[in-house]
């Protein structure tokens, strides 16, 4: 029987590749080379399905001029945000995501970013690495303890909640804003706010772990900056699209928010320039789920999508 065509777009982990290439007739991209939208469809010529990467935009253009034997687009990640649902609805197109497998390690980052701009972890780093660390004094690079202080999770979901379990190993009393009430996690103290307005006063820690959304986009802006604490620091592991970055940006300068730890930007890999220039900002490359664990794992929940679909079942991902 011959195996289906599975375009895989970027180089994957080996365990990965291996079984892709056992179970399927795999386009693999040994050199990592991004495609433009060109070749990509190019290359989707003849494949049954394509594992992309959230750096392949599959826009409605993509999905007018994909070739029609491709049926499903396993995305090797949980954003969907570079996909266009209504269109590959309408051009017949399954789409899953890689949900679940990443939380732990996205919230690993989310710690790492608290701890990095609370702790001034950019600065103190530059300061050894470029051999200008000249003394010592009580007052020497004094920053905010992380431990005992209140987080203010905007988006309690999947990432949302294993923050919200890392942060109480530092004491951290948990306050959350979401359109969805979650009991469990109000049974473990959680403070719930229907209105983001209300919860953001409290915050001596915000982070952000919504998708991206309409109704998302640039939720932190200028006015929402304004009713945050004095000291306030911020947090971003979730997309570059949730942040007013100008109004962040001004904000920073200002002293308020005092520091953000950021790993996600609205242009990645170009981020606004003005956040290197800020010594207030702890900045990381959109790592969040940049573990050897974690890719095998995404890239294993993206073939159970394909073995599924291919298997004439429902994939358990189906975002679209
Ligand atoms: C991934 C992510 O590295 O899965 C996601 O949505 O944002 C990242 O953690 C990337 O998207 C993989 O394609």
């Amino acid at each position: 029987m011959t195996k289906p065509v599975v375009l895989v777009t970027r180089k994957l982990p080996d365990a990965v590749e291996a079984r892709l290439s056992r179970d399927y007739d795999a386009r693999l991209n040994p050199t990592d080379k991004l495609y433009e939208r060109d070749e990509l469809l190019e290359r989707a010529e003849g494949a049954d399905a394509i594992m992309p990467c959230h750096t392949e935009h599959f826009d409605a253009d993509v999905f007018s001029r994909l070739p029609k034997s491709v049926k499903i687009v396993a995305n090797f990640s949980v954003g969907y945000d570079h996909v266009d649902t209504e269109a590959a609805k309408k051009a017949g197109v399954v789409i899953t995501n890689t949900p679940d497998v990443l939380s732990d390690a996205t919230a690993e980052i989310v710690m790492l970013l608290m701890l990095g701009a609370a702790r001034r972890a950019s600065e103190g780093e530059k300061l050894v690495r470029t051999a200008t660390w000249k003394d010592w004094s009580p007052a020497f690079m004094v920053g905010t303890q992380v431990t005992g202080k209140t987080l203010g999770i905007v988006g309690l979901g999947r990432v949302g909640k294993v923050v919200a379990k890392r942060a109480r190993g530092f004491d951290m009393k948990i306050l959350y804003h979401d359109a969805v009430r979650q009991e469990d996690e109000e049974k473990a103290g959680a403070v719930f706010y229907e209105k983001l307005e209300d919860m953001l006063p409290h915050c001596q820690f915000l982070s952000l772990n919504a998708p991206n959304l309409p109704s998302t986009r640039d939720m932190l802006n200028a006015e929402r900056i304004a009713l945050l604490p004095e000291d306030a620091i911020v947090v971003n592991a979730a997309r570059g699209t949730l942040v007013d970055e100008d109004a962040l940006i001004a904000g920073l300068k200002a002293g308020k928010p005092a520091a953000a730890g950021l790993d996600v930007y609205k242009n990645e890999p170009g981020i606004d320039p003005r956040f290197r220039e800020l010594t207030n900002t702890f900045l990381l490359p959109h790592i969040g789920s940049a573990t050897a664990e974690t890719r095998d794992a995404m890239g294993f929940r993206a073939c159970d999508n394909l073995d599924a679909f291919f298997a004439g079942k429902e994939p358990g991902d189906r975002v679209a």
